[in-house]
C-alpha cells in the first residue's frame, strides 16, 4: 500500500477499507509515515468524514496500536470516564476520587490539551514530580492497592492515539466527529474499563457545537463500547461557558481541591455527582442514580474523597505537601481583572475563544512540543445569565507576561455579548443516551 493512494482516496471523498486504516495506524504508530502524510490524511478526513465501519475500524486499529489491558485479576468491574474536551473542565479531578472512595475501581487513560479544550494529564502536571508514565503492571499494582490510577498514552497503551492526538492539537483537525470518537474510545478500550461513562460536551467551547452533533458523537461512541462489549453511558452537558470557575492547568487543580473540600463552585459540584452517579451505577453500587450520588456526597462529606485524591497524588509521585496547601502550586506572577465595560447582564460567551486567550497564555500548546505554563489562566465566576455593574470584575487573568495579559483581557471582553434584558442561566445537561 502507498500513504498517497490512501490520502487521496479521502481527500476525494472515498471510503477506506479495514486494511488501509489498520495499515495507516501501524505505520504511523511505528514512525514509518511521517507526521506531514499523517497531518494530510486527518484533514481530509476532518473534511471529508468516515462512516460508521470507518470509524469503528479505526477505533479499533488505534486501541490494537499498543497492549490492551485485561484488568479482571485484580478488580472484578473498573469504571471509567471520559469528556470529549471543554474550557475549564476539571470534572475528572472529583469524579475519579469520589468514585474511588466509594469503593468502585477506576483505571483511567487521559489525555492533554487539545485545541483550546485542556487536558486532565497537564492540570495534574501542575503538582511536582506527578506522573501519568505508569507501565502496565504499575497502572495495574495502583489500581489494585488504592482503586485509582491515572494514566496517560505509553509505548504500551494506545500509542496511535497519544501520537495522533498531538498532531490534531496542532492542525485544527480536532473537532472531526471520527477523530473524537476514535480517540476518546481507543483510550478506554485499551484501559480494560468495564463500565465506561461518556461526557459528551455541547457548545460554543466544545468541538460539537449543536446538540444534534453531540448526540451523534454520543449515540456512535455508545455503539463502539457496546459492541465491544463495555457497559457504556453517555450524558450530554453544556459547554456554552467555561465549567466551574477556573482555566488554566494549577488553578483548575485548586478548585477541584477546594470541591473534594466541600467548597469550590456549585456547578462543578454538581457536574462531578452526577458523573460520579452514574460511574457507581455501572459499577453496581447503588441500585438508583439518587442513591449513588447520595454515596458520593457522603465521601466528599466525611474526607474519604479528598484523601483518595491524595493517595492518588502520592501514588504518582507527585508532592502531596503542594496539594495539602495550594498556595504551593504555581503562582502567576501578574494578577488582573477583567472590568464589565457596562452595566448588564452576560447573555453568551464564546468559550473556545475564552480557552484559547488561556492556551495564549502558556496554559496550551501552540506547536506540538510546546512546553505549558502551569500558573496561568483565567479565573472566569460570572456566568450566562448574571447582571454587573460598570466596573464590576466579570473575572480575573493569571499571567506571566503584560503583553499576552492584555491580549486575553481584549479576547475576554470580545467573547462575551451583554443583554439589556435577563436572560436563563444555562442548564447543566441535555441528556442521557445509554
Ligand atoms: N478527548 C480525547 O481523548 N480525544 C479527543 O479527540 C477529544 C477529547
Amino acid at each position: 500500500m502507498r500513504i498517497v493512494d490512501i490520502i487521496e482516496k479521502k481527500r476525494d471523498g472515498g471510503e477506506l477499507t479495514t486494511a488501509e486504516i489498520e495499515w495507516f495506524i501501524a505505520g504511523y504508530t511505528d514512525g514509518s509515515i511521517p507526521d506531514y502524510q499523517a497531518a494530510a490524511l486527518i484533514m481530509a478526513v476532518f473534511i471529508r468524514g468516515m462512516n460508521r465501519r470507518e470509524t469503528v475500524d479505526l477505533t479499533l486499529a488505534m486501541a490494537r496500536s499498543g497492549d490492551q489491558l485485561d484488568l479482571h485479576d485484580v478488580a472484578p468491574f473498573v469504571v471509567d470516564k471520559h469528556s470529549s474536551g471543554g474550557v475549564g473542565d476539571k470534572v475528572s479531578l472529583v469524579a475519579l476520587p469520589l468514585v474511588a472512595a466509594c469503593g468502585a475501581p477506576v483505571g483511567k487513560m487521559s489525555g492533554r490539551g487539545l485545541g483550546s479544550s485542556g487536558g486532565t494529564l497537564d492540570k495534574m502536571e501542575s503538582i511536582t514530580g506527578w506522573s501519568p508514565d505508569l507501565t502496565l503492571s504499575e497502572f495495574k499494582r495502583q489500581v489494585a492497592e488504592i482503586g485509582l490510577a491515572l494514566a496517560g498514552q505509553t509505548a504500551d497503551l494506545a500509542p496511535a492515539d497519544g501520537k495522533l492526538y498531538a498532531l490534531r492539537d496542532v492542525t485544527g483537525t480536532v473537532a472531526s466527529m471520527p477523530l473524537i470518537a476514535a480517540s476518546i474510545m481507543s483510550k478506554k478500550l485499551a484501559a480494560g474499563a468495564d463500565g465506561i461513562v461518556l461526557d459528551v460536551k455541547m457548545g460554543s467551547g466544545a468541538f460539537m457545537s449543536n446538540l444534534d452533533q453531540a448526540r451523534e458523537l454520543a449515540k456512535v461512541m455508545v455503539n463502539i463500547g457496546k459492541d465491544a462489549g463495555r457497559r457504556t453511558t453517555a450524558l450530554i452537558s453544556d459547554m456554552n461557558q467555561p465549567l466551574g470557575y477556573a482555566v488554566g492547568n494549577a488553578l483548575e487543580v485548586k478548585e477541584a481541591i477546594e470541591t473534594l473540600q466541600g467548597g469550590g463552585s456549585a456547578a462543578l459540584w454538581q457536574h462531578a455527582v452526577e458523573v460520579a452517579g452514574h460511574m457507581l451505577l455501572q459499577a453496581g453500587k447503588a441500585e438508583t442514580l439518587a442513591d449513588a450520588k447520595a454515596l458520593a456526597t457522603a465521601a466528599r462529606d466525611d474526607g474519604r474523597a479528598w484523601e483518595k485524591f491524595r493517595q492518588l497524588v502520592a501514588a504518582q509521585g507527585g508532592a502531596v505537601a503542594e496539594v495539602d496547601d495550594p498556595a504551593r502550586l504555581p503562582q502567576a506572577k501578574l494578577v488582573e481583572p477583567i472590568l464589565a465595560p457596562a452595566d448588564g447582564v452576560i447573555g453568551a460567551m464564546d468559550t473556545a475563544v475564552i480557552g484559547w486567550a488561556s492556551v495564549k497564555l502558556g496554559a496550551g500548546r501552540m506547536v506540538k512540543g510546546d512546553k505549558i505554563d502551569h500558573a496561568v489562566g483565567l479565573i472566569m465566576p460570572r456566568k450566562v445569565g448574571d447582571r454587573l455593574q460598570m466596573g464590576e470584575p466579570i473575572g480575573f487573568i493569571h499571567a506571566n507576561d503584560a503583553d499576552k495579559l492584555a491580549q486575553a483581557r481584549d479576547e475576554i471582553l470580545s467573547a462575551i455579548t451583554w443583554s439589556d434584558e435577563a436572560v436563563e442561566p444555562l442548564p447543566h445537561f441535555y441528556g442521557v443516551i445509554e
